[in-house]
């Protein structure tokens, strides 16, 4: 039940240009993770390692999007879906991440994108959503900076192959997400914690992100090509000197480390300087090259705090009490989301689509509750709100992408998290769709109007 004391929050008219989608990405979704050819990503490894994933879950089967997805691309058109944001396997592609094709993999890819131009709905594919060739890890993965080139040819494959019918191109999904919690952390695969690894890490993703707009661009000049930051604003737990000082660290690991070298051409001031051994003359040109939009992953703002224990000094702080949470534990503040869209507008001059944003909750069993996911629909009226406030301040906004189409396989959370706007049953792999995916099919249809 909506609040009844709760005002809804009112939704301003969109331009009839915005575009309104949804996302999701290969190894949360597709499943056949042993057939046609695919070899193991650093994710199949990571899910082998005991503890590391909630219930010991796993990629293998997820919703088995590979063999349903017509039936999945028969639903986002139901939705009235501009536009479907998903992922690229690299491992399905060129099993050892290099060298031999797999062509059942490109022909998956080829039968998802005909499908979906079938419906009317654009294809946004995205070519790195963390799932690495397990090949590549095995050669140093991102700290071996030959993975920029590995990463250049593969983009090229994906660009001849389906740029004839894709025009809108993501290089990587969530930057730092993957590197931070991949590499220094050590909580996502492949599971390394390391100072010097994250750092060498940080620099050649950004220089395979450079690599592949370039390869884009000389594949086709009327491509339109982004990359993807997860952004939300870092604030100090306590108004204590070394709260803030690791809150200031901590934002620019988040969300400064690529953006600004990918758009503004340089590094945020301290991780300039830890960073300085492994750049070499013309790495920021190569870094920096013309985009045509910022994609914009948004859920909630952050609290830092200073934390030795942790391998930079900073850690994740308390949320303050007065915020509500999802159903996650996220604090939930529509405000942070509008302040983020003026911020990035601002900042880097680009048009945004946000990439993401979506309501995720602990499955307790309980499916009847999970169809009637009110708490899901209130966090997207109230989200999308502000989105259109922000629109109507000036912000530079396109489009909308929710995360996410389907429940799916939640990383470190396995399916016990659920963040779809349709319902999978895993058990039949049957897709219900939720009363939040009636809700944003109407929103949709009223935009036309
Ligand atoms: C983002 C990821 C996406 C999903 C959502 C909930 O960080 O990009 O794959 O896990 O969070």
């Amino acid at each position: 039940m909506a609040n009844p004391k709760k005002p809804a929050e009112k939704i301003l008219k969109f331009p009839k240009s915005f575009r309104w989608g949804a996302s999701t990405s290969s190894y949360q979704i597709e499943g056949a993770a042993n057939e046609e050819g695919r070899a193991p990503s650093i994710w199949d490894r990571f899910c082998q390692l005991k503890g590391r994933v909630n219930h010991g879950h796993n990629g293998d089967v997820a919703c088995d999007h590979y063999h349903k997805y017509p039936e999945d691309v028969r639903l986002m058109q139901q939705l009235g879906l501009d536009c479907y944001r998903f992922s690229i396997a690299w491992p399905r592609l060129l099993p050892r991440g290099r060298g031999q094709v797999n062509l059942a993999g490109l022909d998956f890819y080829d039968r998802l994108i005909d499908c979906l131009l079938e419906k009317n709905i654009e294809p946004w594919p995205c070519l790195f959503h963390w799932d690495l060739p397990q090949a590549l890890d095995d050669l140093g993965g991102w700290s071996n900076r030959d993975m920029a080139g590995w990463f250049a040819d593969y983009t090229l494959l994906c660009a001849r192959r389906y740029g004839d019918r894709v025009k809108h191109w993501a290089s990587f999904n969530e930057f730092s997400v993957f590197t931070l919690f991949g590499y220094a952390w050590g909580w996502g695969a492949p599971s390394i914690s390391d100072r010097a690894y994250h750092l060498k890490t940080i620099h050649h993703v950004n220089l395979a992100h450079g690599a592949a707009v370039d390869v884009l661009r000389g594949q086709n000049a009327g491509f339109a090509i982004g990359g993807i930051h997860s952004y939300q604003p870092v604030r100090p737990q306590k108004n204590v000197p070394e709260d803030i000082a690791a809150a200031n660290l901590f934002n620019e690991h988040w969300n400064l480390a690529f953006p600004d070298a990918q758009i503004l051409g340089h590094y945020p001031p301290q991780i300039a300087e830890a960073i300085d051994p492994y750049v070499q003359a013309g790495d920021m040109a190569r870094i920096c090259r013309p985009l045509d939009w910022f994609g914009l992953n948004h859920y909630a703002p952050m609290y830092g705090r200073a934390d030795p224990e942790m391998i930079w000094g900073f850690g994740w702080g308390e949320v303050p009490a007065e915020l509500p949470r999802s159903g996650v534990g996220w604090p939930m503040q529509p405000q942070a989301f509008s302040d983020s869209l003026q911020e990035l507008t601002r900042r880097y001059r680009l048009p945004i689509y946000v990439t993401e944003n979506g309501y995720g909750n602990e499955d307790k069993g309980d499916k009847a509750a999970e169809l009637e996911d009110q708490a899901r629909v209130d966090y997207l009226r109230s989200y999308i709100a502000a989105m259109s406030q922000a629109l109507a301040d000036g912000a530079n906004i396109a489009g909308y992408f929710v995360w996410s189409l389907l429940d799916n396989f939640e990383w470190g959370a396995g399916y016990g998290t659920r963040f779809g706007i349709v319902y999978v049953d895993y058990a039949t792999q049957q897709r219900i769709p939720k009363a939040s995916a009636n809700w944003y099919a109407e929103l949709i249809k009223k935009q036309r109007k």
